[in-house]
């Protein structure tokens, strides 16, 4: 049996556009989303995942920034602060008491409202004073005359906007049964969450997602933090599709046991543990794992993976614990070395975001990726023909 496995350890140059210090967010918490680092789409026309189109993925909840770093971005903390999603720039604002999220687009000239300011309970835009109401209506043009009309054409689409642990979610199509992912931990007394700086990545949401729950790299991409040859090989392991999830139990998760402080870096190298590890996936792009320590100590990871365009996305996430004496910055500086790990590669992909089967090759391990493929497929088929369809798919039940 070959053993290049043992090269995974080799020191190695990630290919030249990927500079970590660059593309992790090193946490700044007044750090808006750096969409000028954006890596271009590979072609104007690029896909999204699976070759499907961003309408099909606009009839989700997506979060677009934190509500930290909306707090703290300009103006008393109230925005306007501009973002992206699904290829569609957007602005996010504090008017009245709720923040709203609009096309980053004057319908005057075209510029930015993100440049503009929160006037009162408006939006104005900076470049000739037009104002804008919580639902997107131009209420003063500054250069009209007394008595002209404000046309009826000036107004911004505006998007359904909520907040929910701590993040800013939009919903960029109404219509389909889709709700903002359910977080257990987040309402769990017993346990405590602690946020980690979102990220961006030049890839697919998708290929984040699968990179994600992905059980077999742990021994490659991962060697000596959560795992090692030679425990390369998984029981085969039931996954139930529920409505608008998958989930599957992973009682064979292998890891190197860091010894008495359990989080960090392996004690010796043949110290494993074996913690079961509860994955659910929430389609499309979030991801929860639960992990069982033992009665009294759980912890738990949420990540959503924001689709930026088809080929970059941003990932907010979330690491939970109970109290068990262990600190947030041990878990958190667990996790970071982890995205150190998994980027280089993730980022490598080819095409950045996921092809047609034909360009790759499967095998049974890899049965986590296939089967939510296979439900992507299926719900982008079924948003082709329209939100009903779309709320049939997601709520079929399977066993696989
Ligand atoms: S472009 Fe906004 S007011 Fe002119
Ligand atoms: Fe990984």
């Amino acid at each position: 049996m070959a053993q290049n496995w043992l090269n995974a350890k080799l020191p190695y140059h990630p290919p030249e556009w990927i500079e970590p210090s660059d593309m992790i967010d090193p946490g700044s918490p007044c750090k808006p989303p750096e969409y000028r680092k954006l890596k271009p789409l590979s072609r104007p026309d690029a896909h999204y995942d699976l070759g499907s189109t961003a309408d099909t993925w606009k009839y989700f909840w997506h979060p677009v920034a934190t509500v930290k770093e909306f707090r703290s971005h300009a103006h008393g903390g109230k925005g306007p602060m501009s973002t992206m999603l699904l290829g569609q720039r957007l602005v996010i604002a504090e008017l009245g008491e709720k923040i709203c999220a609009f096309d980053d687009r004057c319908a005057h000239r075209g510029a930015s409202l993100g440049l503009g300011w929160v006037d009162g309970d408006q939006l104005r835009c900076r470049y000739h004073g037009w104002c804008y109401s919580d639902a997107g209506k131009c209420t003063e043009i500054p250069t009209l005359n007394e008595g002209d009309p404000i046309p009826a054409r000036a107004k911004i689409k505006e998007y359904e906007c909520e907040v929910r642990y701590d993040l800013i979610w939009v919903r960029l199509t109404p219509g389909a049964d889709t709700t903002i992912p359910h977080f257990p931990a987040w309402s769990d007394t017993t346990m405590t969450c602690h946020a980690g700086a979102p990220y961006l990545w030049p890839v697919s949401a998708g290929r984040r997602i699968e990179n994600f729950i992905d059980v077999t790299h742990l021994a490659f991409g991962h060697q000596g933090t959560l795992g090692g040859p030679p425990h390369t090989r998984f029981k085969p392991y039931p996954i139930e599709q529920k409505a608008g999830r998958l989930e599957f139990l992973n009682d064979t998760f292998l890891a190197f046991n860091p010894g008495d402080a359990t989080y960090g870096p392996p004690s010796s190298p043949d110290s494993v543990m074996l913690a079961p590890a509860a994955y659910q996936v929430i389609l499309p792009f979030t991801m929860i794992i639960s992990f069982r320590w033992s009665a009294t100590k759980d912890t738990q990871l949420f990540m959503h993976a924001t689709p930026i365009d088809a080929e970059n996305c941003r990932s907010y996430w979330f690491t939970c614990l109970t109290s068990d004496g262990s600190s947030a910055e041990e878990h958190l500086a667990l996790q970071s070395i982890v995205l150190t790990e998994d980027l280089p590669l993730v980022a490598s992909h080819s095409p950045r975001a996921i092809g047609e089967p034909h360009e790759e090759v499967s095998v049974p391990g890899d049965k986590s990726d296939i089967i939510w493929r296979k439900r992507m497929r299926e719900l982008a088929n079924a948003a082709n023909e329209g939100p009903e369809a779309l709320s049939r798919a997601l709520h079929e039940e399977g066993n696989y």
